[in-house]
């Protein structure tokens, strides 16, 4: 994992990270923000003492807290959690935020959405819908096996640097997420408006091979490999 060496220009008053949800994907998210400068506040269903240990390991810059804090004190929320939970977000501590949504749906999971089945709408419109309009959805972050997004991060400029799709309807919180994406260590690509997000959800092109050595074999069994946003251009536009 990279880490960040030394302060950045740019990022004044944009410094926390909060997580809701600190499973494989929140704890990868939190370390590599950690490893680029900023402040974390993780947070689960269960509660902040059952997120010890993870806070510990991600030492002084890190803390758990409850999800409304977490809400509350992230320049950037992310939303991690399987997407059954959504309806139990804490509403009211989003409002006004930019919240990336890493959800995916897995009906064997969070069982069947009628919505989602029937292609009338997508993940993060549901999440979006739920949230108000106040709060900027940027889907980001769903397509990557969580031991490459752990693995492929680099510096900015570096010519092995991955790229992430991501889609949302406001183009501030785009530029915002972006901006966290760069600070963790990725490019980004804009696949347009959230309704495009359906273009790198499970079972696309895009969702999941990008990432791997060898896309032509299941990505989670096998090592990282780059993926250029010209590659993450090539991918959406297949599906
Ligand atoms: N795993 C991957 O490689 C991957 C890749 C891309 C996208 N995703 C998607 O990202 C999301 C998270 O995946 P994951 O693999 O990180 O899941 P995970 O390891 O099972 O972690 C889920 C996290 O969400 C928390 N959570 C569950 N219900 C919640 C609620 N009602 N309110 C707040 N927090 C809640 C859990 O807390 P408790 O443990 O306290 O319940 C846990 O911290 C899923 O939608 C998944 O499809 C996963």
């Amino acid at each position: 994992m990279w880490e960040q060496r030394g302060p950045r220009v740019g990022w004044a008053g944009m410094a926390t990270l909060g997580l809701i949800g600190s499973g494989h994907i929140g704890g990868t998210l939190a370390r590599l923000a950690v490893g680029g400068g900023l402040d974390v506040v993780i947070s689960n269903s269960r509660g902040p003492e059952t997120l010890a240990g993870l806070a510990a390991e991600l030492g002084p810059r890190a803390r758990a807290a409850t999800q409304a804090e977490a809400a509350a004190a992230g320049d950037w929320v992310v939303v991690t959690v399987p997407l059954k939970a959504y309806t139990q977000l804490p509403r009211e501590a989003l409002a006004g935020r930019t919240v990336l949504d890493t959800t995916n749906y897995y009906p064997e999971r969070d069982g069947h959405i009628e919505a989602l089945d029937n292609g009338s709408t997508t993940s993060s419109e549901l999440l979006q819908d739920f949230l108000g309009e106040s709060t900027h959805v940027v889907k980001a972050f769903n397509n990557i096996f969580f031991k490459h997004l752990g693995t492929l991060a680099r510096p900015a400029g570096a010519q092995d640097r991955t790229a992430l799709p991501i889609a949302g309807d406001d183009a501030e919180a785009k530029r915002r997420a972006t901006e966290l994406l760069d600070r963790l260590g990725y490019d980004a690509v804009d696949a347009g408006a959230l309704a495009e997000g359906r273009r790198f959800q499970p079972g696309t092109p895009a969702y999941g091979p990008p990432y791997a050595k060898d896309p032509s074999r299941p990505f989670n069994e096998q090592e990282a490999g780059p993926a250029s946003a010209a590659e993450i251009r090539a991918y959406l536009a297949k599906s």
